[in-house]
């Protein structure tokens, strides 16, 4: 299931919409390595985020057919691998893909992209700017930084700034946004009201990624999409009132900032821990900090499924403790500073609410089974149970039997109408083995179903 963004990314530099003095002057740095080695070894690639930066880098290397070594700054893994380039000498080594150092000769020309290079020198990693200038001035390849905050990635080294030659990418017109938006929606085959286009390019402000986020959260699994429609989008304004409480949460390490954070928030804890727990596994390097923040986090849906059975709200509180300051305490180690995200889950949710009931009654019904909890299933089980689901009849007919699933809960696994008759069809299968003990063993798949025979 790939978002449409990925869907659409431009593979060529003349795909790339806008900015066409961005992309000619990084043809021309291009061009310049072609001939030997520039004097800039690398560009930094500035401007607000989801304009076009990462694609057109990567769209160059196609061009060039030069490979790619890409590097996420805000990973801390890679801060160590810059520093390891710079100190053994970069001129005459370079990376293979799988990061290994190659001598030139054998190597060939490789771009170095290393993106959201104003997250390297977050506040554990003073270093980090160094081995970059280090690199820079040794590398026989080109190197592309990606930077939203420019000021924010050079004022901390001058020679950065000498080093590098800018690129400024401008935030996308809307006129060439909706041209985009347009033409994604009818490659899908939806059609898409005008004024919807309009509501999501306005909210946009310029940037094509969360444009193109919104249009496929309204239209998924849609013929078209009327205006009243966009009033789902409100979702995407919570971002920027949760995103500091996030941080707090995972980034602060104090117990009293993270419960206040939470307290300051209008956000049900429901909704808080799943933006808590799609952070946490970006956020935590260590696996002990893992563990325990995952634990806290697993108390903390525990106590809201008490709250919630027994209307006794005033447990609500031990959850949001457990998945604030509980989260907060549970990290030793550094975290990895990256970009927060958005819970995948959310976006799903607000695609349509039918689906948020059915997705959170199957996820019980899961979750039950295989002792296991609700969040856990909808984050992390469901795609695999749907693919054990759509690939094999026998266990899709018993697993409907078994767990009691209806139309809906079929429909939404098989990706198919209510109606439709694949629907119908396993229903009235797995009717008549209702009481009946289940067929032999499924080829070892899915064991969990297998053991459970005596089950609930
Ligand atoms: N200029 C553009 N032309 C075409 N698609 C774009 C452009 N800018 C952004 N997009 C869409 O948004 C997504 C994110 O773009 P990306 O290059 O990662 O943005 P940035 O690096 O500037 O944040 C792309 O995969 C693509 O779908
Ligand atoms: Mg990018």
């Amino acid at each position: 299931m790939t978002s449409w963004v990925e869907k659409y990314r431009p593979k060529d530099l003349d795909d790339v919409a806008g900015n066409p003095t961005a992309v000619a002057e990084l043809r021309k740095w291009a061009a310049a390595w072609q001939r030997g080695r520039p004097e800039k070894h690398a560009v930094i690639l500035q401007g607000p985020p989801g304009i076009g930066k990462t694609s057109a880098a990567l769209a160059l290397a196609h061009e060039m057919s030069w490979s790619v070594v890409e590097m996420n700054a805000s990973d801390s893994r890679n801060a160590d691998a810059i520093r390891k380039t710079a100190t053994r000498g970069a001129v005459l080594q370079t990376f293979s893909e799988s990061g290994e150092f190659l001598r030139t000769n054998q190597g060939g020309r490789k771009l170095i992209i290393l993106d959201e290079a104003d997250n390297v020198f977050g506040r554990e990693d003073r270093g980090g700017i160094g081995a970059i200038v280090e690199t820079i001035q040794a590398s026989g390849q080109p190197i592309i930084l990606i930077a939203n905050d420019y000021y924010g990635l050079t004022r901390r080294s001058s020679s950065l700034k000498r080093l590098c030659k800018t690129i400024k990418f401008q935030a996308i017109h809307d006129d060439a946004m909706k041209n985009i938006l347009r033409t994604i929606a009818s490659k899908e085959g939806v059609d898409v009201a005008p004024d919807v286009l309009e509501v999501i390019v306005e909210r946009a402000a310029g940037d094509l990624r969360s444009a193109i986020n919104d249009l496929e959260s309204l239209a998924i699994g849609k013929k078209a999409v009327r205006s009243a429609a966009t009033g789902a989008l409100g979702y995407r304004d919570r971002e920027h009132s949760i995103f500091p409480a996030i941080e707090e949460i995972l980034r602060s390490g104090d117990a009293r900032r993270a419960r206040d954070a939470a307290r300051g928030l209008d956000e049900s804890p429901e909704d808080l821990l799943l933006w808590v727990d799609q952070n946490l596994g970006h956020e935590y390097s260590r696996p002990d900090d893992l563990v325990r923040g995952h634990e806290a986090l697993s108390r903390a849906d525990i106590f809201l499924g008490r709250a919630r059975r027994r209307q006794n709200y005033g447990l609500w509180s031990y959850a949001s403790e457990l998945m604030s300051s509980g989260v907060a305490v549970a990290r030793k180690g550094r975290g990895r500073g990256g970009q927060l995200e958005f819970p995948y889950y959310l976006i799903q949710m607000a695609r349509s609410r039918g689906q948020r009931a059915t997705r959170t009654s199957l996820a019980k019904k899961f979750a039950a089974y295989l002792h296991v909890s609700q969040t856990l299933v909808l984050d992390e089980l469901l795609p695999t149970i749907r693919i054990l689901f759509t690939g094999d009849e026998e266990l899709r007919i018993h697993m409907t039997a078994r767990l009691g699933l209806d139309e809906r809960e079929a429909a939404l696994l098989l990706d198919e109408p209510e109606s439709s008759h694949a629907v119908k069809h396993l229903l009235e299968k797995a009717g008549k083995i209702k009481g009946s003990p289940p067929a032999e063993s499924t080829g070892g798949r899915l064991s969990a179903f297998d053991e459970e025979e005596n089950g609930p």
